[in-house]
């Protein structure tokens, strides 16, 4: 008997980013977030976290200015990928087969793009590249020695998407296409601002959200953020930051949305925006309805205590509004 299931996906995989000064990027994203580099050619570098068995989380290329190139999903078993091309290509989306790749790990993949503009890649086979001695944790069930450098942050944990298109239709592509569930939402008289969705226990794997009125790219990536055990070690962060000359961005606080313990920082590299996080909850129940914030609600949903405002940046380096897609 064929047991017949829709395609899923499993979890967020990688983001691929772009920089124009990838050397200061690598610096930050190496030696300050404290990924591990796991394949280097000239114009792109390979990243991960100490707690993750993949190819790479994080890829970071050499570009003339910052954007957002892709978002990898894993999908859960090898024959979603052809359950998902079906499935995207029934539903009216352009789907690209990419043959397997093996710079970058993965084997077969599907390329496929958001109403939005934000451009996805799907995949299921990956290289799990060993450690080397020197850096292997006495742990078996880590990669990486804990705390080998820097922040060391143990795996990607999401990705905020800024949409200048309706953000609500974004989550129902994302439904509709993707299996993504929406858990909190913000909503104004105006519509939907922003929507927090997953397919993992996590309250999101990916959040979209309403770009600025003055916002003039229509695709962008808010930020990326990782995951730490506890709020101590988001402190701890704090201090790495700026030790290392980087002042956050905003926080440490509390979102509302999720319960995140946050921290901002940005790449000086590319103005990347990087979201140090940890606390939260967790969702089980198969019959979760998506929690609704109103505009009586809407500063507590975004930050339930802490610095509200950015820190205004005066370095040079930092440019924060072209991380286009
Ligand atoms: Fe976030």
């Amino acid at each position: 008997m064929t047991f017949q299931h829709y395609p899923e996906v499993a979890k967020l995989g990688a983001a691929h980013l772009f920089t124009p000064d990838l050397e200061k990027s690598l610096w930050f994203f190496r030696d300050v977030i404290g990924l591990e580099v796991t394949a280097q050619t000239e114009t792109k570098v390979y990243l991960r976290a100490a707690m993750e068995r993949e190819h790479h989380s994080l890829v970071l290329e050499a570009g003339d200015r910052a954007r957002l190139d892709h978002v990898s999903w894993r999908v859960k078993r090898p024959e979603d990928l052809e359950g998902f091309h079906t499935l995207l290509t029934e539903n009216g989306n352009e789907v690209a087969v990419e043959a397997p790749n093996r710079e970058d790990g993965y084997g077969k993949s599907l390329r496929l793009q958001m109403p939005s503009g934000h451009k996805f890649r799907l995949y299921y086979d990956v290289d799990k590249p060993g450690v080397a001695e020197a850096d292997r944790s006495v742990l078996l069930n880590q990669r990486y020695k804990s705390w080998n450098r820097g922040i060391g942050v143990r795996r990607i944990d999401h990705v905020n998407l800024w949409t200048t298109e309706n953000p609500e239709a974004q989550h129902d592509w994302l439904t509709q296409n993707l299996g993504f569930k929406l858990r909190e939402f913000i909503q104004t008289p105006g519509g939907r601002v922003g929507g927090w969705m997953s397919v993992t226990p996590l309250v999101h794997d990916v959040a979209v959200m309403q770009a600025g009125p003055h916002e003039t790219t229509p695709a962008r990536m808010h930020h990326l953020a990782f995951w730490l055990d506890n709020a101590a070690d988001v402190l701890r962060a704090a201090d790495i930051c700026v030790e290392a000359g980087i002042i956050p961005d905003q926080g440490p606080g509390k979102h509302g949305v999720s319960q995140a313990f946050f921290l901002y920082v940005r790449d000086p590299g590319s103005g990347h925006r990087v979201e140090i996080f940890s606390n939260g909850y967790l969702i089980f129940d198969p019959d979760w309805e998506p929690v609704e914030w109103g505009m009586d609600d809407i500063a507590t949903a975004l930050t339930m205590w802490g610095p509200t405002d950015y820190v205004p940046h005066t370095d040079d380096n930092i440019m924060n509004t072209t991380t286009e897609a």
